[in-house]
């Protein structure tokens, strides 16, 4: 396994990525990490990552010498060569300017490195400082015209370093050179896979959890659901699952939950029928935003009390599991230390601060694709694995304006039907969303020879890789017709049906 260390690069988490992606299992950590640490991880190589500061500046973040020391293959990226050089002898010097963006290096084929590659190779220099001498025992490798050392090593210490970044995909074949480090340096074999992740991480669970409880508020969704499973398979029934049926979920998504972790998977399964309590304190409420904050506090005090009936039971959880994932995690968790890493979930938003609890985010340090793998791998069935993002207020967002059980009732047929559709089309594993909208807006319509005035449905379709910037789905008009023709004739309350064709930003995702 291979210890990248962290000094804070916006790319770091990339550079995990491909050598996962590549079958090698590494973990980040924060530039500090002390010397024993550093030891006790026993790795086959480290990386030391880019990051925004300049080594010639006072207090810029190191690494423990340990790193030089241990008699393993190094690979400076960036910062990480600028380190090297500053560290072990060589001369750093400010750049005249700073150096970003495409660039064409040629490269030394001879070197481990850089072995069946081109003698020209393309790459993404992002740097300020510039490596002026390298220390004793270090040859280029790799040049441009204004960077002379672009890439950099000791052959007898196996330290590389190079002045681009090869984990962006700016740099096409920079997967092939950080295979040659893993492989071809570390000898790392390209072997891992998401099973030995979930070893790992049921290993690490137990470590932390030791004899207590853990809770989870299991929400249907990938994440969760496969968080739950890893910390059942590390403690088994000291894991207790909650699932709140909130009044606001899409058609049989309880049953789906029940069936599959408690009768599939034997999980500890409550289910609180809460719908009601939800639905009362929602009455009347139209703001968004009011909408949000009573879903969010009353899911805290229904969650609460569960956790006071398992404490009174014996079973007092000291920890809840969080389906927490890399992204989720602060860029850098870097040399600022381990506070301020974690964005809470808005899902179970402020469970843990208000409960005193410790988290358990056995999927920190994956990516969305990762975790349906390790969901595969730890036999979820598709649908789960492959389901699209669900907001945790539910249809309480996607019901504009007042929350009824019938306007919930009406919106949920009309969104069976959108995502049987888009599923028969072969398009749901495509799209980030795809769902209805009830509108607040009524209109006239005429069926058979009868005047009608009845509620209106957007259709809501998003390609997006992260959420966090999307654009409408080109759905095909066959589709959309499909979908029209289907929800005004099967679900009654609807005589009009519209599709949404804004992008993220300006608009959002959802309507609320
Ligand atoms: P917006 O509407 O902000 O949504 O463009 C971006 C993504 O986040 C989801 N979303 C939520 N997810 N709790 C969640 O767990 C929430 O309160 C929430 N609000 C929005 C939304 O479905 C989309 O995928």
């Amino acid at each position: 396994k291979i210890l990248i260390l962290d000094f804070g690069s916006q790319y770091t988490q990339l550079i995990a990525r491909r050598l996962r992606e590549l079958g090698v299992y590494c973990e980040i950590h924060p530039c500090t990490l002390p010397a024993e640490k550093v030891r006790a991880f026993a790795p086959k190589g480290i990386v030391l990552s880019g990051g925004p500061a300049s080594v010639l500046a006072e207090g810029s973040p190191r690494a423990d010498r340990i790193v030089f020391e241990l008699g393993v293959p190094v690979l400076g990226i960036c910062y990480g060569l600028q380190l090297m050089a500053h560290e072990l002898g060589g001369k750093v010097a400010k750049a005249a300017h700073r150096e970003y963006g495409p660039a064409t290096i040629d490269v030394k084929a001879s070197s481990p490195l850089f072995q069946g590659l081109p003698a020209k190779l393309d790459v993404w220099m992002s740097h300020g400082d510039r490596a002026e001498a390298m220390p004793p025992g270090f040859e280029p490798i790799a040049a441009t015209p204004s960077a002379p050392f672009a890439a950099v090593e000791d052959r007898r210490r196996h330290f590389y370093a190079l002045q681009f970044h090869p984990e962006v995909v700016h740099t096409p074949r920079g997967k092939d050179v950080l295979w040659n480090f893993a492989h071809g340096v570390c000898g790392c074999s390209g072997t891992w896979s998401m099973r030995a992740y979930a070893e790992i991480a049921v290993e690490q669970i137990r470590a932390q959890v030791k004899d207590g409880h853990v809770i989870c508020a299991l929400s249907g969704g990938v994440d969760s659901a496969v968080a739950a499973l890893l910390v059942h398979r590390a403690i088994g029934d000291r894991l207790h699952c909650i699932f709140v049926d909130n009044g606001v979920l899409r058609a049989g998504e309880r049953e789906q939950v029940q069936d599959v972790f408690g009768r599939m998977f034997h999980l500890p399964l409550v289910t609180v029928d809460a719908s009601r309590r939800f639905l009362t304190k929602l009455a009347g409420v139209t703001d968004p935003e009011a909408k949000r904050k009573i879903i969010g506090r009353e899911f805290i005090a229904v969650f609460e009390e569960e956790v006071d009936r398992l404490a009174a039971h014996g079973e007092r959880a000291q920890f809840l599991v969080q389906g927490t994932l890399y992204p989720d995690v602060i860029e850098s968790v870097s040399f600022k230390g381990p506070s301020a890493t974690i964005k809470s979930h808005h899902n179970v938003g402020g469970l843990p601060e208000v409960m005193k609890l410790g988290l358990v985010e056995p999927l920190r340090e994956l990516f969305k694709d990762e975790v349906r793998r390790l969901g595969l791998e730890l036999g979820l069935p598709a649908p789960i694995v492959q389901r699209q993002p669900f907001p945790g207020p539910g249809l309480a967002i996607r019901v504009l304006g007042e929350v009824t059980e019938e306007r919930l009732a009406v919106l949920r047929k009309a969104d069976v039907i959108v995502q049987e559709e888009i599923r028969n089309a072969g398009l749901y594993e495509k799209l980030w969303q795809g769902f209805a909208v009830l509108l607040p807006v009524r209109s006239v319509g005429v069926m058979g020879d009868e005047r009608t005035y009845e509620a209106t449905c957007a259709i809501r379709a998003i390609e997006s890789t992260d959420g966090m910037t999307g654009d409408w789905a080109r759905l095909p008009h066959e589709l959309l017709a499909r979908m029209s023709t289907r929800i005004i004739n099967e679900v009654r309350g609807i005589n009009r049906v519209v599709y949404d064709i804004s992008s993220k930003p300006p608009a959002t995702i959802e309507w609320e």
